[in-house]
């Protein structure tokens, strides 16, 4: 049986990482193999890029590198990891991935989203996710919880995560609009509530993608 391919999007501080690790682990429970990634990252070179656009530098990225450079993180672990793993039948759960270039360049750098749609399908060969999973949080409790994680890890926000109120507000929106256009695709889920509300609804939507009920279906 072929892989599966579930991404998770969501702004800071929605609790992507937290619920990809405990839907892994429900996954594995239920005798699946699953492989956990995220973006930038999961590669060499990759997590250097991760590194490099999140660092504060005398000279950051203009918009256009960024999105390069997030592009470039992702041809690499698209054919390196994500695209061997689903050959061999895993189901791989990646922490963002293309709607995150579309939210954060996109709507919240303001670059063309049609634009940044080619330059993707260039990265990853055409590769979309079977489901995303959308957490979605009202802007005053991903500030909290972004503050709290800093806090208790003795870190300061990174470049990124230090651009103003409305660069978020734009974003999350952003979010809303991708999710509303692909309604085949994603599943919006309220991340405010508890962890295991949370965790429960994530797993319901990957029922839902297994049973073929709801969402998914995107050929590759
Ligand atoms: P995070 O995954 O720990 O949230 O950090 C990744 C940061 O990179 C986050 O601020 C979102 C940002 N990002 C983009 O701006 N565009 C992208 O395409 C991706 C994958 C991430």
């Amino acid at each position: 049986m072929r892989g599966r391919f579930i991404t998770f999007e969501g702004p800071e501080g929605s609790g992507k990482s937290t619920h990809v690790q405990l839907l892994a682990d429900r996954l594995k429970a239920e005798g699946r193999k699953v492989l956990v990634t995220r973006e930038p990252g999961g590669t060499c070179l990759a997590e250097k890029i991760r590194s490099l656009v999140r660092e504060e530098l005398d000279d950051p990225p203009v918009t256009r590198s960024e999105v390069l450079l997030f592009l470039a993180a992702r041809a690499q672990v698209v054919s390196q990891v994500i695209r061997p793993a689903l050959a061999r039948g895993e189901w791989v759960l990646c922490d963002r991935f293309a709607d995150s270039t579309f939210a954060y360049q996109g709507y919240g750098r303001g670059i063309d989203v049609g634009l940044l749609r080619n330059f993707n399908d260039f990265a990853t060969e055409g590769l979309m996710p079977d489901l995303t999973i959308l957490l979605d949080v009202p802007l005053e409790v991903s500030r909290v919880r972004l503050a709290e994680r800093q806090a208790a890890t003795s870190t300061a926000a990174d470049r990124i995560e230090q651009a103003g109120v409305m660069f978020h507000r734009r974003l999350r929106e952003g979010f809303l609009e991708l999710a509303k256009a692909d309604p085949a695709r994603f599943a919006v889920i309220d991340s405010s509530g508890s962890r295991e509300s949370v965790a429960d609804a994530v797993h319901a939507a990957v029922g839902r993608l297994v049973d073929g009920t709801g969402i998914g279906g995107k050929s590759r």
